[in-house]
């Protein structure tokens, strides 16, 4: 069936269930589909959202369109977790039900104040000529779970300065009060990120555009996050139709972020900013949500699948995933991003890897499904190519290929299983410091492969669908040896 507007926007309750029913046989024969990642039972889930510490769990939600694979009405779907790692399906928690967001409840933050969730969302709105209306809007969910909207628009429509698009906000205690911190398009269609600021949560004062970098950010900035990691600033955000002068990239947005040494309300401004950096320098990753909890962990999530792209697993009515929890910190001056301590739970037999780097080298250990994680160390003058998801006879896998001496990093997802996206390059290439040792850690998921470069210096993400006899691991190359674990992992509980 073609998915026109009129169907993507039809009320939830007006789906027969016998279509659902079949939706869900459907994508549960599907292949594909992960063992320890976020992913949604049908449809189609994008933006983590209200990643948050409430009531002795971890809260995380996500932009969710429940009757097929497509950008349809959203809505806020709701996880918990005791440990980060194995994530309860606790349904639908905020519907599109009111004149403030009848056409998809969008994505934003959460924050415990006294004895329950505060939610901050975008309504978004079509009028009768599908014009578009923004609001931020508020919500509040009681320990017991009951959720209540708030009667009135934190953040009415329009904002005088800006467009229809302003949405995706954040909110995080700063001083006495609150800071609000939106994506947003100003009227001369240039991408901004701007701030409000409230002392009780009800009343939002306009503060300005943020100041945080020399260049124009595109023609919209979704998703802003603002963090302060040892009191340095960090805003991570998703500039689209940045120049690529500004910042190099492959992926239809990228995600991106800047690391400051301080933080001005006055001025409005993020001071020695570093130049615009990719969060991730893979394939997939976009609206990344970060927060600080009160334990001063700063933990991130990201959505893994890009907008306006086609993905292999429409086909069976799903489509994208969430990834691994990761910590930020801040090491030698610059971000690094790691999958949380938590992630060992899933580890089950370990395996010692060791050899020497050489044009046969197979590796002996094989494993047992793509569900592993690899953690390899390479000298500082080795060369070679690690084969993950490789298909033994056609040697067809995914190539991450690397070179200390030259400091590069390539990895090519063009030859594994059904290919898509090719129209935005099949190949990422990452620059390192020369001449220095390698350290990689992997965790593979049947349709994902996260790569952590030096203990989370840099990241590599990137969906892949293997065929079915791609499971295989190969690695050869010249120079030195190589040594690491490898761990089979267990499903999500
Ligand atoms: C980013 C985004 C957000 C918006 C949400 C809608 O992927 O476009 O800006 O709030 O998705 O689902």
């Amino acid at each position: 069936n073609e998915w026109t507007r009129e169907l993507r926007y039809q009320p939830y309750d007006s789906w027969h269930t016998d279509y659902t029913q079949q939706l869900k046989n459907t994508v549960k024969k599907a292949p594909w589909r992960l063992d320890y990642h976020v992913q949604p039972n049908t449809g189609l889930l994008n933006d983590p959202n209200g990643f948050s510490y409430f009531n002795n769990k971890w809260h995380l939600f996500y932009q969710y369109y429940p009757f097929g694979p497509v950008h349809g009405l959203k809505s806020w779907y709701h996880l918990t977790s005791d440990n980060l790692i194995d994530w309860v399906n606790e349904g639908v928690a905020i519907e599109p039900t009111n004149q403030f967001d009848s056409h998809g409840v969008y994505s934003g933050t959460a924050l415990p104040i006294d004895d329950s969730l505060f939610l901050a969302y975008s309504g978004n709105v079509r009028d009768e000529n599908w014009q578009r209306k923004s609001y931020q809007l508020g919500a509040k969910m009681s320990k017991e779970g009951h959720m209540q909207k708030l009667e009135h628009p934190l953040i009415d429509f329009p904002i005088k300065g800006y467009t229809d698009h302003v949405r995706d906000p954040q909110i995080i205690p700063y001083e006495e009060g609150y800071l609000m911190i939106l994506g947003a398009q100003d009227t001369n269609e240039k991408g901004q990120v701007i701030l409000f600021q409230s002392e009780n949560l009800t009343n939002w004062e306009f503060i300005g555009n943020l100041d945080y970098a020399d260049e124009e950010m595109g023609f919209m900035v979704e998703c802003p996050n603002l963090l302060f990691i040892e009191e340095k600033p960090l805003l991570i955000f998703c500039p689209q139709g940045l120049n690529k002068n500004v910042l190099p990239y492959d992926n239809i947005y990228p995600n991106t972020y800047i690391l400051g040494s301080d933080f001005d309300l006055k001025t409005v401004t993020i001071k020695d900013a570093t130049p615009l950096q990719q969060l991730d320098y893979g394939f997939d990753v976009y609206a990344t949500q970060a927060f600080t909890n009160n334990n001063n962990r700063h933990l991130s999530v990201s959505w893994v699948g890009l907008p306006e792209v086609d993905y292999p697993s429409f086909k069976d009515g799903w489509a994208h995933c969430l990834s691994l929890v990761k910590e930020l910190t801040i090491r030698n001056g610059k971000l690094h991003q790691f999958p949380i301590a938590e992630t060992k739970e899933l580890r089950q037999d370990k395996q010692l890897i060791e050899g020497t780097l050489s044009s046969e080298n197979q590796i002996l250990t094989q494993p047992k499904n793509n569900s592993y994680e690899l953690n390899l160390s390479f000298d500082a003058n080795s060369s070679g190519v690690i084969h993950l998801m490789r298909d033994e006879s056609l040697d067809k896998s995914f190539k991450l290929t690397f070179d200390t001496k030259l400091g590069k990093l390539i990895v090519d997802r063009g030859q594994v299983g059904v290919p898509f996206a090719e129209a935005f390059g099949t190949t990422r290439e990452l620059e390192l410091t020369k001449y220095s040792s390698l350290e990689l850690d992997i965790f593979v998921d049947q349709s994902i492969i996260e790569i952590f470069v030096n203990k989370g210096s840099e990241v590599i993400t990137s969906r892949v669908f293997p065929n079915s006899n791609q499971t295989n691991l190969k690695i050869e190359g010249q120079g030195g040896s190589y040594f690491g674990t490898m761990y089979s992992l267990r499903k999500m509980k």
